[in-house]
């Protein structure tokens, strides 16, 4: 298959192709791997380190693999208003944005304007399609201001990031499929989620949260039982307010409202979650908020009498 995932660009495209990592051409494959290593100061080596971090797509990456990709990266300018990926062009490599912003568009069949669909700012990567799947550029990405990106080469992609970045998006392919809060979602934007993931095992009757304390992370139930208990009476037991099932979503309040965590989650059965930090939230979900706030109503019915 050399073609991009269908899926991943366009949910009103007919039938929708899987996402394969096995779909490599041949000059993808694997060889004797020379690291790269272009010159740069201590200075520049932080800097791309900063960046990586905040890239979700590099974040599972140990220190000697991060070394590796910060020394083949490639300082590129680019000016406003440049175009830095042509939709339709072959592409040999992927960027991380170091300052500046650009803009993402995509022109879909029927239409002759392009769409705008994401905004990249430092930290962001982008360019990986076309490494993952061995496609054409996916969309078009444009300069909004002078920008200093890094560029990260097919080679070194090939052999450190994408194995690890592709099994992660195919894995949580169909499960992200089943979260009806991501239902309205960009294909892309939520196959994307799964880079930000992490995977929490817990036992049956273990506190996956406890209220009262500060929380950093939002939950997605993949497999098992949960539920929900709140102190409604100060000197009662808390009581039983919410049960969770494969799909769900809980542990949004304490991130959006910047409040300690309202309820105490208990896994009813060995349960498989992810988790995502408020970083990755904010980022990722911010254009879902009025979305995660939806049981805010509900809450409000249990409010403590503590
Ligand atoms: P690539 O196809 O290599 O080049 C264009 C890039 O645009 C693509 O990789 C992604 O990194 C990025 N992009 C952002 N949003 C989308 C989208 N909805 N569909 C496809 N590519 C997207
Ligand atoms: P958070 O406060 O971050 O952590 C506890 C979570 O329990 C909370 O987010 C909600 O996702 C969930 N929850 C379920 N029922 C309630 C409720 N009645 N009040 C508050 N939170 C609840």
């Amino acid at each position: 298959m050399d073609d991009l995932p269908e899926k991943l660009v366009n949910k009103h495209r007919g039938p929708r192709a899987s996402v394969s990592a096995e779909a490599f051409g041949t000059w993808n494959q694997k060889g004797a791997f020379q690291p790269k290593v272009i010159a740069k100061t201590q200075e520049q080596k932080t800097a791309i380190s900063q960046k990586l971090n905040l890239s979700f797509m590099f974040s599972a990456l140990d220190d000697k693999d991060k070394g590796v990709v910060i020394d083949a990266m490639i300082e590129h300018q680019v000016k406003v208003n440049e175009v830095v990926i042509k939709e339709g062009d072959q592409g040999d490599c992927l960027y991380v944005v170091d300052s500046g912003n650009l803009m993402c568009t995509k022109v879909f069949p029927g239409s002759d304007e392009p769409t705008f669909l994401t905004r990249y700012q430092s930290g962001d990567a982008f360019g990986e399609l076309a490494l993952l799947y061995n496609a054409p550029r996916a969309a078009t990405i444009t300069a909004n201001d002078d920008c200093l990106l890094w560029k990260l080469d097919r080679e070194t992609f090939n052999h450190i990031v994408k194995d690890a970045a592709s099994r992660k998006r195919e894995k949580y392919e169909k499960f992200l499929d089943t979260v009806s809060v991501f239902s309205t979602m960009e294909p892309y934007e939520r196959a994307k989620l799964a880079d930000a993931f992490k995977e929490v095992a817990v036992k049956a009757g273990d506190y996956i949260i406890r209220e009262n304390e500060d929380g950093n992370d939002l939950y997605l139930l993949q497999e098992g039982k949960a539920h929900a208990t709140k102190t409604i009476e100060a000197d009662k037991p808390p009581q039983k307010v919410m049960d969770y099932k494969t799909g769900d979503v809980f542990g949004e309040r304490a991130l959006i409202k910047n409040e300690p965590r309202a309820a105490n989650i208990i896994a009813d059965t060995d349960c498989l979650l992810v988790s995502m930090d408020r970083h990755s939230v904010k980022r990722l979900l911010g254009p879902l908020e009025d979305l995660l706030m939806r049981n805010f109503d509900l809450y409000e019915k249990f409010t403590s009498k503590a």
